[in-house]
């Protein structure tokens, strides 16, 4: 039985996410790292999944998007051509009583600090997120480089080799996913806004004319993954138009998720114009202009953008994923508690399969299993704790399948697999698994 979640979900997701290794605050043992988060070992494997399976949605199941891999510090010219040297920042006062720095659109009344109530304040200025570095042996400012501040920079500088190499014609995409970083002034909400953090952008280029064709498009893909593979209900999503467009852009949207703190962005759908490829062209002196076979006629390409950050949706799986319920009384040898699960898409699971053996005389064999079914789906053998135990640390793992090797096995060539969310248990003849676990977990 679904019970409502009591309490502050934010807050029992991050004392979850830090009790089972899934996120945590990175450098804790000097104190933390303000906007900066670890992902341990169940927190890896659902980002590496999370991100494939956007990689295979966004690239692979398409003939019209090719994928690239670029350094994350380009050339210091790109991020002067992209307008993130002169003017990505926020206009910034700070309290000179308390210190606490502000940001002015944001502030009730921009006069009076928040924090104290002071009307002590620094006159407003600008304050640039890029975060800098030197290359090369001398750290002067003729040295100074860039980490990027978004990952699709660099498809716009390698449009034109990737189109070469590829032969693609327009329209196509290229998509990227890695790492991004801003000095946010004020990081919050667990990862939601940090100064690390992942991004899976796709790149979408299209002649003028039919740009807003394909920003609709990539508008009713975008829902489409968050409503069946990420499996996000309806009421948890809404659609925001921008209500300013920079002179560039012919439309641009955000998709909101409804976080436990409210409505936040997730992804952005941007139509960019020309804006990134004239830049490039002005700055580099290089012609970034294409020859369009069909009209014999030289433009530059219109970019349709859809952008999110990977440890965002991560955030949004998870708020999305969390539920408490009570098992039945002693169906599974426990107590009738309230059990926390997390009710993962199986394709994005961290653990897809646990086997456990039901003692420890039989923890070889239950191995074996593991071993074998590890080949084909995320697996782990779980041998640790009474098997009530083992389900409950499975649940909160959110392991959809838990696959029990028992002493009838060694003679029946079977086991029980107990389903997450109803709790169900069938018996399936070992040889049978993986149909049935492709069945289960990719519809096959
Ligand atoms: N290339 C366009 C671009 O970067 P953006 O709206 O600045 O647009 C796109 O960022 C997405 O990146 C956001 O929708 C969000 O999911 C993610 N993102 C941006 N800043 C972030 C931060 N400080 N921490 C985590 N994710 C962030």
């Amino acid at each position: 039985m679904e019970v409502n979640v009591e309490g502050d979900l934010m807050e029992k997701l991050v004392t979850l996410c830090k009790r089972r290794g899934f996120i945590f605050q990175s450098s804790e043992i000097y104190g933390g790292y303000n906007g900066f988060w670890d992902y341990g070992p169940y927190g890896v494997m659902l980002k590496r999944a999370v991100e494939q399976t956007w990689w295979k949605y966004m690239i692979e199941e398409r003939d019209n998007v090719v994928g690239l891999d670029s350094t994350i510090i380009c050339h210091p010219k790109v991020w002067k051509a992209s307008g993130h040297v002169d003017r990505f920042g926020d206009i910034m006062c700070d309290c000179k009583d308390c210190k606490t720095r502000h940001r002015v659109d944001q502030m009730e009344d921009p006069t009076t600090c928040s924090n104290c109530g002071s009307k002590n304040l620094t006159e407003p200025r600008e304050f640039n997120l890029m975060m800098k570095t030197h290359v090369g042996p001398v750290s002067d400012d003729d040295h100074i480089a860039y980490l990027r501040a978004e990952s699709c920079q660099p498809i716009f500088i390698d449009f034109h080799q990737i189109r070469i190499a590829t032969r693609k014609q327009l329209p196509f995409g290229i998509a990227q996913i890695g790492k991004a970083f801003r000095n946010e002034i004020t990081p919050r909400m667990f990862t939601f806004r940090s100064r690390e953090f992942t991004q899976m952008e796709m790149e979408f280029f299209v002649s003028d004319e039919e740009s807003m064709e394909w920003y609709n498009f990539w508008k009713a893909e975008r829902r489409r993954f968050y409503k069946d593979v990420l499996q996000f209900p309806d009421e948890m999503l809404q659609f925001h138009d921008h209500d300013k467009l920079a002179h560039y852009a012919k439309a641009a949207v955000d998709i909101e998720f409804k976080f436990p703190f409210g409505w936040g962005e997730l992804e952005g759908i941007h139509h960019r114009g020309t804006w990134d490829m004239s830049r490039h062209q002005e700055f580099s002196c290089e012609n970034q202009e294409y020859l369009d076979q069909k009209t014999n006629k030289k433009y530059l390409p219109t970019v349709v953008e859809t952008s999110v950050g990977c440890d965002r949706m991560i955030l949004a799986i998870l708020c999305n994923a969390y539920a408490e319920d009570k098992a039945p009384t002693n169906k599974e040898g426990m107590e009738d508690d309230v059990r926390i699960v997390l009710r993962f898409p199986a394709i994005i699971a961290p653990v897809q399969v646990a086997v456990m053996p039901l003692s420890k005389k039989l923890n070889d064999k239950a191995e074996e299993l593991a071993r074998k079914l590890s080949r084909f789906y995320r697996t782990e053998c779980d041998v640790t704790g009474n098997i009530g135990k083992r389900y409950r640390r499975q649940d909160e793992i959110g392991t959809p399948y838990c696959v029990t090797y028992d002493f009838e096995s060694e003679n029946d060539n079977a086991v029980t697999v107990r389903d997450r969310d109803t709790m169900e248990q069938e018996r399936v003849p070992i040889a049978d698994l993986k149909q049935y676990f492709d069945k289960k977990l990719y519809n096959w």
